[in-house]
C-alpha cells in the first residue's frame, strides 16, 4: 500500500489583504506552500497533488520547481469539492494524506504518526484540544468516546460550540473510502460549501473507526489567515530552528534575537551573537564566532573563524582561521583561503584571496586573484570597471601594496613586488620591484594661510 499526498491550496485568503495568493506569502524565506511541500516530501509517497485555484496560474507558475501534480479547482466550492478534483489521480489502494497549504509548520514526525494510525481502519484524523476553539470545526463524540461527526463553527449549536477538541483538517483516508464518501457530499449547510469534514459522519455511520492523534505542539496546526498569524508562525519557526542548533552544540547568545530563513549546519562550540540573519544555505565549522548584526547568505565557513559585528557575506567560501569585519561586505563569488584577514569597511567581490593575506581597512577588492601573504594597505581600490567591461587584477604571493593605491585593471602585480603609497598602477609590475607613481613633494616657505578680515 502506498501513500498519496494532497495539499489544498485553492482558497483566496482574503484576510491577508494582498494581491498575492495566500500560499505564496513567505515564512522564513520560503512560501507557505513550500513549507508544507517539503515536510510532506519527507514521507515516502507515490503521488503528490496540489489543488490550486484562486490567483489562477500564479501558484503553479511560481512554484513550478516542485515535484508535484497541479490540479485546478476553478471555483472554490469547499474543501470536499477541492478533494473531489483529485479523485481521478488516486489509486483505490492508496492511503491519501490531506494537508493544507496554509498550515506551514506541521512536522514530519506528526504526519508519520498520522499515516501509521490509519493502517487499521483506513481513517485517521489529526485533532487538538484548544483553550479557545473559535473558528475551527468541532469534534463531536458519542457517549463511548467515538468520533461521530465534525460540525463547522457556523453550523454548530450552543452545546457544540463549547467543545474544545477541534479539527486541524489534516487526515489520512484510504482512497477507496474517500472516493465513495466525497462523491456523496452535499452542500446543505450555512456556507453552501461541500465540506470534506462531512465524511467523518459517513465513516461513523458505517462503523469505521476514526483514529485521532494529536500534534506535539500547537504551532504545528496553526493556519495562517492574516499577517499577524504569519509573524507568529515565523517566530515559532525561528524558535524551533534555534533550539535544534543549541541542542546540536551551537551557542546562541539570545535565541529570541536570531533569525533563520534558510538552513544552517554548524560544528561544535560556535557562538552566534544577537540579530544575526541566516539566509539560504549556511554551513559553519567548529569554534566560529559570529558577531552581532551579521547577515550571512549561502556561506560556507571553516573552523575558528571570527566574523565581527555588522558584516554582510553572500555566496562566499571562507577557510579556517579567517578574521572578518567589523563592517565588512563580502559579495558573491568570493573565496577566502585560510587565515585571511578582511578588516573594517572593506568590500570584496568575486575574488580569491590566498592564505595569510590581509586587507585590513577601507578597501575595494573586485574581480581579483590574490596570492598568499599579500598585504593590502588602507584605501586600496581595484579599478575593475571601465564603464563597459569588468577586468581582472592579479596579485601574486608576498606583494605589498601601500595605502591609497589604485590598481587599474587589467593589471598583474608579480610576486614580492612593492607598490608605494598613493600610486596609481596602470601597467603590469615585475616581481621584486618597487613601483611608485605620485607627484613629488614641494615645500613653500613662510606660507600664509588666508584669514577672515576683521569686523
Ligand atoms: C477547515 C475545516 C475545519 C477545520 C479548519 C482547520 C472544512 C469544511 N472545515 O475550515 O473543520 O477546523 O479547516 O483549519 O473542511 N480550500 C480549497 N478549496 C476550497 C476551499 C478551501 O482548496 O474550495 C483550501 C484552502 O485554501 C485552505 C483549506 O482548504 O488551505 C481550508 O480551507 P478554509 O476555508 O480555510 O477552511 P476553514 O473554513 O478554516
Ligand atoms: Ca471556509
Amino acid at each position: 500500500m502506498s501513500l498519496s499526498i494532497v495539499i489544498l491550496a485553492a482558497g483566496q485568503g482574503t484576510r491577508m489583504r494582498s494581491r498575492l495568493p495566500k500560499v505564496l506569502h513567505e515564512l522564513a524565506g520560503r512560501s507557505l506552500l513550500e513549507h508544507v511541500y517539503q515536510t510532506a516530501s519527507e514521507l515516502p509517497h507515490e503521488t503528490m497533488a496540489v489543488v490550486y485555484g484562486h490567483g489562477g496560474n500564479l501558484v503553479p507558475e511560481t512554484l513550478s520547481h516542485l515535484q508535484t501534480r497541479w490540479v485546478e479547482q476553478a471555483e472554490q466550492l469547499g474543501t470536499g469539492h477541492a478533494i473531489a478534483q483529485t479523485l481521478p489521480l488516486l489509486d483505490d489502494n492508496d492511503d491519501v494524506m490531506i494537508l493544507y497549504g496554509d498550515v506551514p509548520l506541521i512536522q514530519a514526525e506528526t504526519l508519520k504518526r498520522l499515516v501509521d494510525a490509519a493502517q487499521g481502519s483506513g481513517f485517521s484524523l489529526l485533532t487538538a484540544k484548544l483553550e479557545d476553539p473559535a473558528g475551527y470545526g468541532r469534534i463531536v463524540r458519542d457517549k463511548r468516546g467515538e468520533v461521530v461527526r465534525i460540525v463547522e463553527e457556523k453550523d454548530a449549536s450552543e452545546q457544540e460550540r463549547v467543545i474544545h477538541e477541534i479539527n486541524t483538517g489534516m487526515m489520512v483516508v484510504r482512497a477507496s473510502l474517500l472516493k465513495r464518501w466525497v462523491t456523496a457530499l452535499d452542500n446543505n449547510n450555512k456556507q453552501g460549501e461541500y465540506y470534506l469534514t462531512d465524511i467523518i459522519a459517513m465513516a461513523a455511520n458505517e462503523h469505521t473507526t476514526i483514529e485521532c492523534i494529536h500534534p506535539r505542539a500547537l504551532y504545528e496546526i496553526a493556519g495562517i489567515n492574516n499577517r499577524v498569524q504569519l509573524a507568529e508562525a515565523e517566530r515559532a519557526y525561528r524558535r524551533l530552528r534555534a533550539e535544534e542548533l543549541m541542542l546540536a552544540g551551537v551557542t546562541l547568545l539570545d535565541p529570541a534575537r536570531f533569525d533563520i530563513r534558510g538552513s544552517l549546519t554548524a560544528g561544535m562550540d560556535s557562538v552566534i551573537d544577537v540579530n544575526v540573519i541566516i539566509e539560504g544555505d549556511v554551513k559553519i565549522g567548529d569554534d566560529v564566532r559570529i558577531g552581532a548584526n551579521c547577515v550571512l547568505r549561502n556561506v560556507e565557513i571553516g573552523d575558528g573563524v571570527n566574523i565581527m559585528p555588522n558584516s554582510t557575506i553572500e555566496d562566499t567560501i571562507i577557510g579556517n582561521g579567517c578574521s572578518i569585519g567589523p563592517f565588512a561586505r563580502i559579495r558573491p563569488g568570493t573565496r577566502l583561503h585560510d587565515h585571511v584577514n578582511i578588516g573594517n569597511f572593506v568590500e570584496v567581490k568575486k575574488s580569491e584571496i590566498g592564505s595569510q593575506s590581509k586587507v585590513n581597512h577601507l578597501s575595494y577588492i573586485g574581480d581579483t586573484e590574490m596570492g598568499r601573504g599579500v598585504n593590502i594597505g588602507a584605501g586600496t581600490i581595484t579599478c575593475n570597471y571601465d564603464g563597459a567591461y569588468k577586468h581582472k587584477t592579479i596579485i601574486d604571493d608576498d606583494v605589498f601594496v601601500g595605502s591609497n593605491t589604485q590598481l587599474v585593471a587589467p593589471v598583474h602585480i608579480a610576486a614580492g613586488a612593492t607598490i608605494a603609497a598613493g600610486t596609481t598602477v596602470t601597467r603590469d609590475v615585475e616581481a621584486g620591484t618597487l613601483s611608485i607613481a605620485r607627484s613629488e613633494q614641494r615645500t613653500v616657505k613662510n606660507w600664509k594661510r588666508p584669514k577672515k578680515s576683521e569686523q
